[in-house]
Parts: C-alpha cells; structure tokens; sequence
C-alpha cells in the first residue's frame, strides 16, 4: 500500500512538474480599428489604425501560447478582417482572417474574437484581409520566442521588428477604382516609403494642398532607434508593398 501510495505520488509529481514546463500562456489584446487623420510622411491623410497607431501593436508571445485578439471595428462604414500571416491556424481556421473564405467580416460597431495558437516560433506580420485596407496602414507584426530551454543557433542582447511600406497619397479607392478601370488608371510611383510607418514626403513639392503637408509635424520625424555599442541586435524585417520592391541597407555597415 505504501509502495503504491508513493508510486502514485511521483506519477502525480512529475505530470505537474511536466505541466509547468509545457504550460502555455494566453496572451490577450483588445484592438479597435478605426480611421484617423495622420501624417506618417508628413502630409495628412485618413490611415486606419488599431488603438491610434499604425503599424498596429507588435503581438509578443512564445511557442504554444494562445493569443486573443478582441478586434472592435469602429470604420462606421466598412467591414474589416485581419489575417495572421504564416500562421497555421491549425484547428481554428476560422480565425484566419481571410474574408469571404474563412469568415464573415466583422461588421462596423462589432466585435470579434481572434483566438488561436501560435504553433512555430518565428517572424509573422498581420494584416488587413478586406479590399485594400491593408494599403490604408492596417497592418502589424507578430513575434513568436522558442519555447523555454531552447535557443536559437546564433545570441543577441536585443530583438526589433522593422516593417517596411510603400505610401500613397491617393485614397486607396481611387487606387482600387483606376486598377480595375478601362483603359487602367495606373497608381505611379509611392509618394514615400515608410519604416516602421514613418517617412518623410518633401512639403516644398509643387501641388500640395496648403495645410495638409507639415514638415514639423513630429508624426513624421524619422524613425529611429538607438543601439548601444558592442551589443548585438536582431533585426526582423518584413515589407508589405503594394507595389515596390525594396533593399534594406544599414548605412556604413556592412554584413
Ligand atoms: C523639395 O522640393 C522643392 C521644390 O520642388 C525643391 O526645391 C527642394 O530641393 C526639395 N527638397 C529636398 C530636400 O529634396
Ligand atoms: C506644424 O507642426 C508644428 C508641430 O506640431 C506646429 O507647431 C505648427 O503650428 C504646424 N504648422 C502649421 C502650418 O500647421
């Protein structure tokens, strides 16, 4: 009896024990989408945003965590869906964000619950998934650390997100409108390129609607983040052009 008393004490150990290791986290973000005016490259413009920014929230998590987006659409009239780029989505296909494939849009005023398990540790992005709002700023990143006890083949001090953007200045349904036009009304070059959603338009340039370009505005002072000699930072970089594409150079260095 004791035997068994003891044996059944150790199996019970070792499944808690077992349990903390593999313990999985939730982690939860509530987002509302909404048009704003901001001047990402100085010159102002609607962009949508997810709690008054754009790229939205970088979402942190580890292997085998459960993220929970509760996503308010506050657009008033469009519909919105996200997409969680790279992720299986494995038993939950309903929160792949494709709209009109795997679910309905979530509806102006609604809000809907993502909720699903990030299965790879890894570099995502997210973005919209419903006509072309993904152009219009809705977009972010989504970082996803090794379990704990496992490394990755090379260390650092430090892990940054950098997201890269073509900008437009035309509405993205004036864009939309002379893509699917006859004959096509081509969309030209981007006005500027953001980092990490921030570039710099010229103001002086001919044309420009007096008061909607500040060269001042701090919304558009370069993005920057400083680095501390002798450390190593990672730098995962994604783009999410429409239409460019792009190189990534560090200034004076090289790899
Ligand atoms: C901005 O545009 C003006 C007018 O075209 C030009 O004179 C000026 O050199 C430009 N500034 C920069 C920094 O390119
Ligand atoms: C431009 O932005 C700066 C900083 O926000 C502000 O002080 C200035 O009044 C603005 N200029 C104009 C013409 O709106």
């Amino acid at each position: 009896m004791k035997r068994l008393l003891l044996l059944l004490c150790v199996v019970l150990l070792s499944i808690l024990s077992l349990n903390s290791i593999v313990e999985a986290k939730i982690r939860h973000y509530r987002w509302e989408v909404k048009y704003e005016f901001k001047s990402p490259d100085c010159f102002r413009k609607l962009v949508i945003t997810i709690n008054g920014r754009s790229p939205g929230p970088t979402i942190l998590a580890q292997q085998g965590d459960t993220v929970i987006v509760d996503l308010k659409n506050s657009l008033l009239t469009e519909n919105v869906a996200i997409h969680w780029h790279g992720i299986r989505q494995i038993g939950t296909p309903w929160a792949d964000g494709t709209e009109g494939v795997s679910q309905c849009p979530i509806l102006p005023g609604d809000t809907f619950r993502y909720m699903f398990v990030v299965d790879r540790a890894g570099t995502y992005l997210y973005h919209a998934h419903y006509g072309m709002q993904r152009e219009a700023g809705l977009y972010g990143s989504l970082r996803v650390a090794l379990p704990d006890g496992e490394s990755e083949p090379f260390s650092y001090d430090y892990d940054r997100s950098i997201i890269l953007n073509d900008w437009y200045h035309r509405s993205t349904y004036e864009q939309a409108a002379g893509l699917s036009s006859i004959p096509f009304v081509w969309v030209g070059d981007p006005q500027s390129l953001l980092i990490q959603g921030k570039g710099r338009f010229n103001c002086s340039t001919p044309l420009v609607t007096a008061g909607s370009c500040n060269a001042t505005n701090p919304e558009c002072s370069p993005y920057v983040f400083t680095v501390v000699p002798g450390k190593t930072y990672r730098l995962r970089i994604g783009s999410l052009t429409a239409l460019a594409a792009l190189s990534f150079e560090i200034e004076n260095k090289s790899f």
